[in-house]
């Protein structure tokens, strides 16, 4: 058995930390502010990673290397690229890094000519694409669509939606994307109801095409569609196309397979942004700028495969995040983008992180004894600054951060952009430095300790040129191969995602009672059973 707390390197952290934990940051700057150009990466000369206000020395990064090492990370990073079967409990390869990889890659995996495969979809997505936006797609009395709904839930809407409000600069105009998620009706019927069906167009993502949600919403669309054009079948051809691996299923539903954007059980789906799950992004900013996405994309997975690991960016942000989660204890982990267009970005990588990481069994079936995937949660600056960031500064909890900021902004306008990241710059100095708000406080005679900023608070801070389709593809493949080092290392399966099983069966067998409407023969445990009767009383 793998027990990852007897590795070497993970003893010596521990002895390590005992040493550090109550150095100040402050005084860390003080005897070596060479840290400063020491401690950070940069990514094409664009992308540029600080990690100085870390409450890290060069020991700690020795040690933190040497446990990836000891991890076997190089052949895990191998093993992913080639498509060996890493996912063992679904026994399947992970491949999203060849979902970006250019035309002249070769990658061979069971018998497939995987790269092959990815650039006919794109092929057929661009076609699809450019007859949106420019009109020659029509809709049944024969408009064109300026109102693109997708209707997916999970990886299947999350990261699709996240893009599309990142990159809508690049939008065409005029055309608007929608994202139906939640089973709630009001989210579809709030989306559709002052939309003109005759300009609508559906796309109906998912992964299995069974989805509660999202086969919910996706049959309230079909009805919504064929109510507008009198029951006829042949509109359902022209309003809906399908984004999925399930081929059957599609076509059960009612739609033409010629409408389908498939991609393959080898994508998991919150890994699949950048699949025919992008359609929505790649019908927003047109089939360039969805290249430049994932050419960005593909050049940090390179990156990734073939830089040394202390100058190796997602492997550096994992490692220190590792040494927070299991060495200081801490729980959660904030990403905060300071970037309106970005809010969403937290959201998203709170599902890649957390439905990856968020195991307790590890690869050798055995409950694991340290702890795994942090809370991942965020929200774009300044807002949080306003909300959730004195708990951040005077709270009792340590909480390290991602500050993420943009030297030019998407939309100048006057001096915002400079106050932004005034702020930006700002927050992390006081995390790491802490103070007192007021220069000679102290002497006031109102002075109280409530004023003090103890500071010693670590963050990471990522600078690049601008947000572009090719950066944010750039962040997203530095986000995903971080949280794959740390599944390396936690020994835990990233890319299935059981827990989120027994909930989806429950809720059938509960639906099944509100059905049956009879409070005698429910069979759950008394809570449950009273909750039920309750809502079936008044619902
Ligand atoms: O419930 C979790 C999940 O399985 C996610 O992993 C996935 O992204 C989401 O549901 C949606 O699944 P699908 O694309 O198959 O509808």
């Amino acid at each position: 058995m793998k027990d990852i707390t007897q590795f070497t390197a993970w003893k010596a952290l521990q002895a390590h930390y005992d040493e550090i934990k109550d150095a100040q940051l402050k005084d860390i700057f003080a005897k070596d502010p060479q840290r400063a150009t020491r401690y950070v990466i940069e990514f094409e000369n664009n992308l540029y990673l600080d990690y100085s206000k870390n409450r890290i020395n060069d020991k700690t990064i020795a040690l933190l290397l040497q446990l990836a090492e000891e991890a076997g990370l190089k052949n895990a990073i191998e093993d992913m690229f080639n498509g060996v079967h890493i996912n063992q409990t679904e026994n399947r390869a992970v491949l999203h890094t060849a979902l970006r990889a250019p035309k002249d890659a070769q990658l061979v995996v069971d018998g497939q000519d995987v790269i092959k495969d990815v650039h006919e979809v794109l092929d057929k997505m661009a076609a699809f694409a450019n007859k949106v936006r420019s009109g020659e797609w029509k809709g049944y009395t024969g408009k064109p669509i300026k109102n693109v709904i997708n209707v997916g839930i999970g990886g299947s809407d999350l990261g699709p939606k996240m893009a599309c409000e990142a990159l809508k600069p690049f939008a065409k105009k005029g055309l608007h994307v929608y994202f139906v998620s939640n089973i709630d009706g009001f989210h579809m019927i709030d989306t559709v109801n002052e939309l003109n069906p005759e300009e609508t167009l559906f796309i109906i993502a998912s992964k299995t095409f069974t989805t509660m949600e999202t086969m919910t919403n996706a049959n309230t669309a079909k009805e919504w569609i064929l109510r507008a054009f009198n029951n006829d079948a042949a509109a359902i051809a022209k309003h809906f196309v399908a984004v999925s691996t399930a081929a059957k299923e599609v076509s059960d539903f009612g739609i033409d397979t010629n409408n389908m954007f498939g991609f393959w059980n080898w994508v998991g789906g919150r890994y699949s942004l950048d699949s025919a799950i992008g359609l929505p992004i790649m019908i927003q900013i047109g089939p360039e700028n969805f290249t430049k996405m994932l050419e960005g994309f593909h050049a940090m997975d390179e990156h990734f495969r073939k830089t040394p690991f202390n100058k190796n960016m997602p492997v550096i942000m994992a490692l220190l995040g590792i040494w927070y989660n299991n060495f200081f204890g801490a729980q959660t982990y904030a990403i905060l983008p300071y970037d309106q267009s970005m809010h969403r970005f937290s959201a998203h990588l709170q599902q890649v992180d957390m439905e990856s990481n968020g195991k307790y069994i590890t690869k050798d079936n055995n409950e694991v004894k340290w702890q795994t995937g942090p809370i991942i949660w965020g929200e774009p600056g300044t807002n949080g600054q306003h909300s959730f960031y004195q708990l951040l500064h005077q709270g009792t909890k340590l909480i390290p951060a991602d500050f993420i900021g943009f030297c030019k902004s998407q939309t100048p306008t006057g001096d915002h952009h400079k106050k932004l990241l005034a702020n930006f710059v700002a927050q992390t100095e006081a995390l790491a430095f802490g103070g007192i708000f007021e220069e000679g406080a102290t002497k006031n005679p109102a002075f109280k300790p409530h004023m003090i900023f103890q500071g010693n608070r670590p963050t990471n801070t990522l600078i690049a040129d601008e947000l572009t389709p090719r950066m944010l593809g750039i962040l997203m493949a530095l986000y995903e191969q971080k949280i794959f080092v740390q599944g390396v290392i936690w020994n835990v399966f990233s890319f299935d995602q059981w827990g989120v099983q027994l909930g989806k069966v429950l809720a059938k067998n509960v639906l099944k009672d509100f059905d049956a409407n009879d409070p005698a023969k429910l069979a759950h445990d008394a809570s449950t059973n009273a909750i039920i009767t309750r809502l079936m009383e008044r619902m």
